[in-house]
């Protein structure tokens, strides 16, 4: 409906995975820009694990979603109206879009997106957030060197699969870490991992890393956390580093999981970082210039897994938490 903005707002907190009892939806006229701004229409939305910390009661360092408020995301839109400088009508941007179908936004907290460096699809993962993440997570903090044993979980998700060639292109021995035959097979098949663990299937994790690293684990990069985490630590090499990106399975448990082990990193010399990848802000060009060069010479690739529909949103949040998406998750929301 042309002159509609479609908005999905937080309803009620979860208290374990986010889905669609949490939002409600409701229709907006659209906004006329004042000056500064401009009226979008939303074409791609980024659904992130990090979605369901921003909507639980403590999140943390990041600021909360209260109820009542227009759900927070990240995509793409094309600029309708405009009334600030340096955007037309017809340009692409990436933003804060929000669960929105039209908003109408400050053109500051916008950047027009260069589609010399890569299409919108590559700027929602390989060349986006998710792309830098890796880069700058497993080169910067993990310190990968030719010949080292990288191990990745959450591998065939968004950051994890473009690590996990990273590290090939770095001359890494590549682990990954998914759940199903399907993903696993995937991770070897199509983007050149060393070996992969479904993690599913394994009764003993911490024999299963052992066995496909036997030299030991140089860099662990870990999305998914908890009992994952101790396993990984338990295989470190002397001098290992483990890369805290993320920590899936705790994210929507009341009790968070204690890793037990820690004390392994003192014989192992080991070291254990967290990061944020708005930390490298001042070096994103950089990142996304490494990227896209990759990417251009067909040595770098992404899955796009798509799903349609503002309204599918709140499903997509959930669908990374049963481990139902492969390769990065965006809401198709208009061509
Ligand atoms: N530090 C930063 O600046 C930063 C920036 C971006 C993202 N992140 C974090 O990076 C991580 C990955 O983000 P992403 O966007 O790439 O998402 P993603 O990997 O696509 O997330 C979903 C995947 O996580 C796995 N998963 C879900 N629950 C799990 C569990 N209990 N145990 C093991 N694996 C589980 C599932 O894969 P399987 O089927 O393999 O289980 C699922 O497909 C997230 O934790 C996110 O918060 C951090």
């Amino acid at each position: 409906m042309r002159n509609a903005n479609r908005v999905l707002t937080l309803a009620a907190r979860p208290t374990g995975f986010a889905g669609p009892e949490h939002f409600t939806a409701a229709t907006h006229p659209t906004r006329a820009p004042e000056p500064g701004e401009v009226r979008l229409e939303t074409l791609y939305l980024s659904i992130d694990p990090a979605m369901r910390v921003w909507i639980s009661e403590n999140p943390g360092y990041v600021q909360r979603i209260e109820i009542g408020d227009i759900m927070r995301a990240g995509g793409i839109a094309r600029v309708v109206e405009s009334r600030a400088d340096g955007l037309a009508p017809g340009d692409l941007v990436w933003g804060q879009l929000g669960w929105q179908s039209a908003p109408t936004l400050r053109a500051a907290g916008l950047e027009k997106l260069d589609l010399g460096l890569g299409t919108p699809e590559n700027w929602l993962g390989l060349i986006g957030i998710t792309g830098l993440t890796a880069y700058f997570g497993v080169r910067d903090i993990g310190g990968i060197r030719a010949g080292e044993t990288l191990l990745v979980s959450g591998a065939a998700g968004a950051v994890g699969q473009i690590v996990g060639q990273i590290g090939k292109l770095e001359a890494c021995r590549v682990v990954g870490l998914a759940g199903g035959a399907d993903k696993c097979r995937r991770l070897v098949d199509d983007l050149g991992f060393d070996a992969a663990i479904d993690y599913k299937a394994e009764p003993d994790l911490a024999a299963a890393i052992a066995r496909a690293c036997p030299g030991g684990v140089d860099v662990f990069f870990d999305n998914v956390g908890g009992e994952t985490l101790e396993a990984a630590i338990g295989a470190l090499a002397i001098g290992g580093r483990v890369v805290i990106c993320g920590r899936i399975s705790q994210t929507s448990l009341a009790v968070p999981y204690g890793v037990k082990n820690l004390g392994l990193l003192i014989g192992r010399r080991a070291r254990i970082q967290g990061f944020v990848v708005s930390d490298f802000a001042a070096r994103f060009d950089e990142g996304r210039h490494w990227l896209a060069t990759q990417a251009k010479a067909g040595r770098l690739q992404q899955k796009l897994h798509v799903i349609s529909g503002l309204e599918s949103a709140p499903h997509g949040l959930g669908m990374l938490f049963r481990g139902e998406n492969t390769g990065k998750l965006v809401v198709h929301v208009a061509d």
